[in-house]
C-alpha cells in the first residue's frame, strides 16, 4: 500500500522506500536534481546525483507529473523547519513516470489567477495546499458533528431529494416528472417537513448533513446547493436544543481548531439586536453599538429633527474615534453608502472638546453635555447620526457599523464573537409579495397564539446562532396542535383548502400524537468558512458555483436533447 510523503523521517534514515506522488518542483543545481514530491500529506525532498543511471529521466520531469519513486532515505546537510519531512530526503535511483502533465493555466504555488480560472480548472485549484486544508478541516467538522451527536443518542436518518413543492420559503428548484406528465419534484429547500414527520414517528433525536437547494440570489455566503447539519428533537426545551448547539459547536473548534469556546452563549433577543447593532446577526467582534440620542433633540430648536420626531421617527448614533481621518467627502461617501439602505441623509459631528461637522450649528451647551455623557464622548470621536423611520435608522446604522469596523481594520483577527438571538418576530412584511410571510417558516411556534393578529409585534420560539457577524445556524419549536397550525397558517393567508393541498400530509400527521418537537439547523459551509478564515463560501466548498449558478468545470447547467424534453413532454419557447 501507498504510504504518506509525511510518514518518513529520521526513524526511516537507511531505509529503502517506495513513494508516490506529483512533481511540485524541480531545481536543477547544474549537477544535483532537487525535487518536491508532493501527495496529499504534504512535501518531501527528492535527490538525484549527476552519476544516476535515471538522471535523464529526472531532468525531463515537469511540474504535475505524477511519478513514482524508490530511494533510501539520508538525513539533510541542513534541515529545512518549514517541512515537516525537512530533516530527511531521499535519494533516488529508480523513477518511473505514471503520466504526465501539460503546461498548467496558472502556478499552483503561487496564484494570482483569477477565481474563474481557478473554478474552470478546480482538480487543480484543489491541489493547494490552502483549497487541500479547507477540505480537510470541513471533514473534520462533519466527523466531530457526528461523533458527538451518536454520543447524545441522535439517529442519522436521509430524507428524499426529490420532495413536494410547497410555498413559503426560497423559490424551488424543480425536477419534471417523467412517469407523470405535467408534475414536478422539488429539491428540498431543507429537511424541515420529514424531519418533523420524523418525530411524528417517534425517532426522538434526528440529524442529517443534509443537502438543500434554494433558488436565491447568490452572496458571498450563499449558494444555490449547500449543506446543513441538520436536527430534531422531541420533547426538548429551546434552551435545552440551544445547550446541544452549544456543546457541538465546542466540540467542533476545539476538535478541529484547538480553541476552547467559553459557555454558555450569551444570549440576546431579536429586539435588543436590532436595537443596539441593527442587525439580526451582529458581528460582536467589536463593540461600537448604536446609541438612541432621539430624547437629546426632542427640545431642540432643529426643526429637521423635531418634525422627524413628531412624525413618530428616531434619531440614533454611531461613534468611531477617528474623526481626524475623515474628510468632508469621505463623510459624503458614507453617506451614498446609507443611502443604499433607504437612509435620507446622514449627518455627522466631529469631536474635540467642541463639536465641528455637519449640523454642529444645532448643538447648543445642553444638547452637547448630553450628547459627551449618553456617547461618552471622547476626543477625535466621529459621530454618524441617522434619523427617520426605526427600521430604516436601524438598519442603515447597522450596515455601517459593519462598513466602519472593516474601513478602520478594528476587527480583531484570530478572535470568535458567539451570540444567540432569540424571540424573532413570527412574521415580516414581503415587498415583492406584498404580504406577510413567515419570518422563520410556517411551522414554528407562536409565543403568544392570542397575540398573532398583530403582524408586526408577534414574536416566536425561533433562535439563530450567530457566530462574527454571520448567521450560523437557526431553528426554532414547533407547532404541534393541528388547530394551532391551521390558525397560523390561515394568518399567512392560506384557506383552509390551499393548506391542505399544500401541507395536507403534516395537518394530518399532527392528528395522530404529535410530541412537542423543535431543532436547528446550522450552515455546514458558514461554519467551516468561519473556520477556515474565508469570507468566500466557494473556498469551503469542492465544486461551488458561480454568481450565476453555474460550474464553470462542467458547464452545468446546459441544454438538453430533444429526446429528453420529448419524453418530459416538455417544450422551450
Ligand atoms: P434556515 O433557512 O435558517 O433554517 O437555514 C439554516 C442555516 O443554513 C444556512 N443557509 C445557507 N448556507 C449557504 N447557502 C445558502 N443559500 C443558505 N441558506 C441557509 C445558514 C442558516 O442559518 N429548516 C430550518 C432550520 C430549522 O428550523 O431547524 C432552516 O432551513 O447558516
Amino acid at each position: 500500500m501507498k504510504i504518506n510523503n509525511t510518514s518518513i523521517s529520521k526513524k526511516n534514515v537507511g531505509e529503502i522506500v517506495t513513494l508516490y506522488g506529483w512533481v511540485n518542483k524541480k531545481r536543477d543545481l547544474g549537477g544535483l536534481i532537487f525535487i518536491d514530491l508532493r501527495d496529499r500529506s504534504g512535501l518531501i525532498q527528492l535527490v538525484i546525483n549527476p552519476d544516476s543511471k535515471i538522471y535523464d529521466i529526472a531532468s525531463s520531469l515537469k511540474n504535475e507529473y505524477v511519478i513514482k519513486v524508490k530511494g533510501k532515505v539520508i538525513l539533510r546537510k541542513e534541515a529545512n523547519k518549514n517541512l515537516k519531512t525537512g530533516e530527511i530526503e531521499v535519494e533516488v535511483n529508480e523513477i518511473e513516470i505514471l503520466n504526465k502533465s501539460k503546461d498548467l493555466p496558472f502556478d499552483l504555488n503561487n496564484t494570482t489567477a483569477l477565481e474563474d480560472t481557478r473554478l474552470k480548472y478546480r482538480y487543480l485549484d484543489l491541489r493547494r495546499e490552502e483549497m487541500k486544508n479547507n477540505l480537510i478541516t470541513r471533514h473534520k467538522v462533519v466527523q466531530s458533528v457526528r461523533k458527538y451527536l451518536n454520543s447524545l443518542d441522535f439517529l442519522e436518518i436521509e430524507t428524499p431529494i426529490l420532495c413536494k413543492s410547497t410555498p413559503e420559503g426560497a423559490r424551488d428548484y424543480l425536477v419534471p416528472s417523467r412517469v407523470n406528465k405535467g408534475s414536478f419534484y422539488a429539491l428540498p429547500q431543507s429537511p424541515q417537513l420529514y424531519k418533523q414527520i420524523l418525530m411524528m414517528s417517534s425517532m426522538e433525536r434526528y440529524y442529517q448533513i443534509a443537502k438543500c437547494f434554494r433558488d436565491e440570489d447568490l452572496r458571498a455566503d450563499r449558494q444555490p446547493e449547500f449543506t446543513q447539519i441538520d436536527m430534531e428533537t422531541s420533547f426538548m426545551s429551546a434552551d435545552d436544543i440551544m445547550n446541544i448547539t452549544e456543546g457541538l459547536l465546542y466540540n467542533v473548534f476545539k476538535e478541529v481548531k484547538g480553541i476552547e469556546i467559553s459557555l454558555p452563549i450569551k444570549k440576546m433577543t431579536y429586539d435588543e439586536a436590532m436595537d443596539l447593532y441593527g442587525s439580526d446577526k451582529p458581528d460582536l467582534r467589536f463593540e461600537n453599538k448604536i446609541y438612541d440620542i432621539t430624547d437629546s433633540f426632542k427640545e431642540s430648536d432643529f426643526s429637521l429633527f423635531k418634525n422627524i420626531i413628531n412624525d413618530g421617527g428616531i434619531i440614533n448614533a454611531l461613534v468611531f474615534n477617528c474623526a481626524d481621518k475623515y474628510s468632508r467627502k469621505d463623510i459624503d461617501k458614507l453617506t451614498e453608502f446609507v443611502k443604499t439602505y433607504g437612509a435620507n441623509a446622514l449627518a455627522h459631528l466631529k469631536y474635540n472638546s467642541e463639536f465641528t461637522g455637519s449640523i454642529a450649528k444645532f448643538i447648543d451647551e445642553k444638547i452637547g453635555q448630553d450628547l459627551i455623557k449618553k456617547l461618552n464622548l471622547k476626543a477625535n470621536d466621529l459621530i454618524l447620526i441617522v434619523a427617520g423611520d426605526k427600521k430604516i435608522v436601524k438598519t442603515s446604522l447597522g450596515a455601517l457599523r459593519c462598513k466602519m469596523a472593516k474601513d478602520l481594520d478594528i476587527i480583531p483577527k484570530d478572535k470568535y464573537a458567539f451570540t444567540w438571538v432569540t424571540d424573532f418576530p413570527m412574521f415580516e412584511y414581503s415587498k415583492e409579495e406584498e404580504r406577510y410571510i413567515a419570518c422563520h417558516h410556517p411551522f414554528t411556534l407562536p409565543k403568544d397564539i392570542d397575540s398573532l393578529s398583530n403582524k408586526e409585534t408577534a414574536k416566536a420560539y425561533a433562535y439563530d446562532i450567530v457566530i462574527n457577524g454571520y448567521e450560523a445556524g437557526g431553528g426554532s419549536l414547533r407547532i404541534y396542535d393541528p388547530d394551532m397550525q391551521e390558525k397560523v397558517l390561515k394568518e399567512l393567508g392560506f384557506t383552509k383548502e390551499e393548506a391542505e393541498r399544500e401541507f395536507g400530509f403534516l395537518l394530518n400527521a399532527l392528528n395522530y400524537g404529535c410530541p412537542p418537537h423543535g431543532g436547528l439547523a446550522l450552515g455546514l459551509e458558514r461554519l467551516v468558512m468561519i473556520l477556515c478564515e474565508t469570507e468566500n463560501i466557494r473556498d469551503v466548498i469542492a465544486f461551488p458555483k458561480t454568481a450565476s449558478a453555474s460550474c464553470l468545470m462542467t458547464d452545468a447547467p446546459s441544454e438538453v436533447s430533444k429526446k429528453q424534453l420529448d419524453e418530459l413532454n416538455i417544450k422551450i419557447f
